[in-house]
């Protein structure tokens, strides 16, 4: 299952961000904003247990977040969208893992991991801004799946079809969130359009 926003306000982020003249710092806060409108949409379903509040006037009741939640970034990318998650999400775990597609052919290398084992049905949030082969990204499914993560969702901000038909094939529990489907990826195994490598205008790396 995959789900692309449509909102109007994440659609003119989508398009400042994929501009080539959009420089590192704006890049990054448009990240961050986008990275929230896509958490707020994809965690409607979250558990939650009613509590008793007081308020000034009366007694009421409100609810208090049940699930036990850990945000995990695809470094180096995935770094980016990290701040607003936790902003959302200010109690949640944070485990990370590294991967680093191999130029040529695009297979994901892991050479990095550093994830909490899942306590019961921990909910883990996958995030990383690109989503082209679906190589790196179903990589990290099956390393949380080895770890006892049963519960798992993807927030991305640009996906190809190719990334998302690998994901609905090999993983149809993940579902997927995403901030704008493109047309395809390139020779390269970039995505068209695009906005380039994310790691390198979050990082300034160019
Ligand atoms: C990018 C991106 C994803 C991956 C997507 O990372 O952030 O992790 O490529 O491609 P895929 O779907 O074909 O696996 P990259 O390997 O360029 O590393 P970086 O984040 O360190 O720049
Ligand atoms: N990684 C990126 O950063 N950009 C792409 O287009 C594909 C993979």
């Amino acid at each position: 299952m995959h789900t692309v926003l449509t909102h109007p306000l994440v659609k003119h982020r989508v398009t400042l961000m994929r501009d080539i003249n959009t420089k590192p710092k704006q890049f990054r806060e448009l990240v961050n904003e986008i990275t929230e409108f896509l958490a707020i949409e994809s965690l409607k379903d979250l558990r939650t247990i009613e509590i008793p509040v007081t308020t000034p006037v009366a007694k009421t009741t409100g609810v208090k977040i049940e699930d036990s939640i850990v945000i995990v970034p695809i470094l180096r990318a995935g770094m980016g969208m990290l701040d607003a998650m936790l902003h959302v999400l200010p109690y949640a775990k944070v485990g990370v893992l590294g991967m680093q597609r191999n130029e040529a052919t695009a297979e994901p290398v892991p050479y990095y991991a550093k994830v909490p084992p899942a306590k019961s049905d921990e909910l883990a949030i996958v995030i990383d801004p690109m989503l082209a082969t679906g190589g790196s990204a179903c990589d990290a499914f099956a390393q949380l799946k080895k770890l006892g993560y049963r519960r798992i969702v993807f927030l991305n901000l640009i996906a190809a079809p190719e990334g998302i038909a690998k994901i609905e094939n090999e993983h149809p529990d993940v579902p997927v969130f995403t901030a704008a489907k493109d047309e395809r990826l390139n020779s390269h195994f970039y995505i068209v359009p695009g906005l380039g490598d994310a790691g390198d205008r979050i990082f300034g790396t160019l």
